[in-house]
């Protein structure tokens, strides 16, 4: 065969492998984390360690996410269940996942009136000896953690709901009003490179509880108290969600100085899972990221969970809330993406660049 002829039949060969190669490659969806990752956003899941030992979890994980947040890990009653005493494995085993995954830890939380151990709750302590467990414990996990946890739950759920004041806990018992200043002080000492947060529930939209928050984290940044954000959980009822008045919430938070964060998002219903339902769930969820995307504020949008097989929504005695079935995450029981998945999708893709 002619050396002419048989460079053209190469020539056609090569440009047609590269073109179904292109074919190809432009066929093949982005993950959230990859269409994350083109406009510098956090995109999170919560994660607790023994959902590891599922391979499909794990791959889910790192495939679509590039932050995580121990779901129960680095709360009180699991690092130091006794006075004292810390137990940091669960936690660590987290922390290298994340690290292994390049994905960024979200840790979460170092105060809070749950998953507080009864030698805390019952202690009967005086105000000086309880914030001396307070900045021990503060220091302990923050200092351990310093650089490789950067972005921390300082203080959980605080104000009472309605906004009526400071939550009656019982570290407010003990110590007084002033014991989330104290918090986001010991915690700021302990790791002066963290970015440190206050989240709650129910107060994503503008409500006597977000104006309570509001008013607190107005203070801490008029005072100079280190507080760098606010974590809206988005604990969310299906088509309940109000974006213009989020949005008017996540500005006057970030017009203070203040990042904001979806922190633990999950779209709950009542009974059967229908098409219906999975259609409005993606609606929801696609309203509250594109309300996050057309923030300047909001820094990250997490979900409480992977797959919807493992939500602590299908637990007994939620005491608001009784659905087994319930689907309320991005992922079904197979690890099969739902219709909110796809919507998320959309919604980090029309922001890519
Ligand atoms: O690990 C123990 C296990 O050894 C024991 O056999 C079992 C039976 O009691 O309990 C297990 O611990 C449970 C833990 O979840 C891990 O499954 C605790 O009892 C249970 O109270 C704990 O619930 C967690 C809850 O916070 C309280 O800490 C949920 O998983 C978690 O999803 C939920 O998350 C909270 C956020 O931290 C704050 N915002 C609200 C959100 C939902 O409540």
């Amino acid at each position: 065969m002619a050396s002419q002829t048989r460079r053209r039949l190469w020539l056609f060969a090569i440009l047609f492998l590269l073109g179904a190669h292109m074919t190809t490659a432009q066929e093949s969806p982005l993950s959230l984390r990859e269409l994350a990752a083109q406009n510098d956003f956090r995109i999170g899941a919560a994660v607790y360690t023994s959902h590891l030992n599922d391979p499909a979890h794990a791959e889910t994980l790192s495939r679509e996410f590039n932050m995580l947040t121990p779901e129960n890990e680095a709360k009180f009653c699991e690092l130091q269940a006794q006075p004292g005493q810390f137990d940091f494995r669960r936690l660590d085993q987290l922390v290298a996942f994340a690290q292994q995954h390049d994905m960024e830890v979200h840790g979460h939380t170092l105060v809070w009136h749950q998953c507080l151990p009864s030698w805390v709750a019952n202690g009967q302590f005086s105000r000086d000896e309880a914030i001396g467990i307070l900045r021990d414990h503060i220091y302990t996990v923050v200092g351990r953690y310093q650089g490789r946890i950067p972005i921390w739950d300082v203080v959980n759920e605080g104000i009472a709901d309605g906004g009526s004041g400071l939550r009656d806990t019982p570290w407010h018992a003990m110590i007084g009003d002033d014991y989330i200043e104290l918090a986001f002080r010991f915690a700021h000492e302990a790791d002066p490179n963290a970015l440190l947060f206050y989240n709650d529930y129910g107060a994503e939209a503008m409500n006597a509880k977000s104006d309570a928050i509001y008013a607190m984290v107005s203070d801490f940044v008029e005072r100079g108290v280190p507080i760098h954000g606010v974590g809206l959980q988005a604990h969310f009822t299906l088509n309940t969600i109000n974006s213009g008045s989020i949005a008017r919430n996540i500005q006057r938070l970030g017009e203070l100085g203040l990042q904001v964060q979806i922190t633990e998002m999950d779209v709950r219903y009542e009974g059967d899972t229908t098409a219906d339902i999975l259609s409005q769930q993606a609606d929801d969820y696609r309203e509250m990221l594109q309300t996050c995307l057309d923030s300047d504020y909001c820094t990250a949008f997490i979900v409480w969970g992977v797959t919807d097989k493992f939500s602590w929504l299908r637990g007994a005695n939620l005491g608001f809330f009784n659905n087994p079935i319930v689907e309320p995450l991005l992922f079904d029981d197979n690890y099969q993406p739902k219709p909110a998945y796809h919507a998320l999708l959309d919604a980090l893709g029309q922001y890519s660049d």
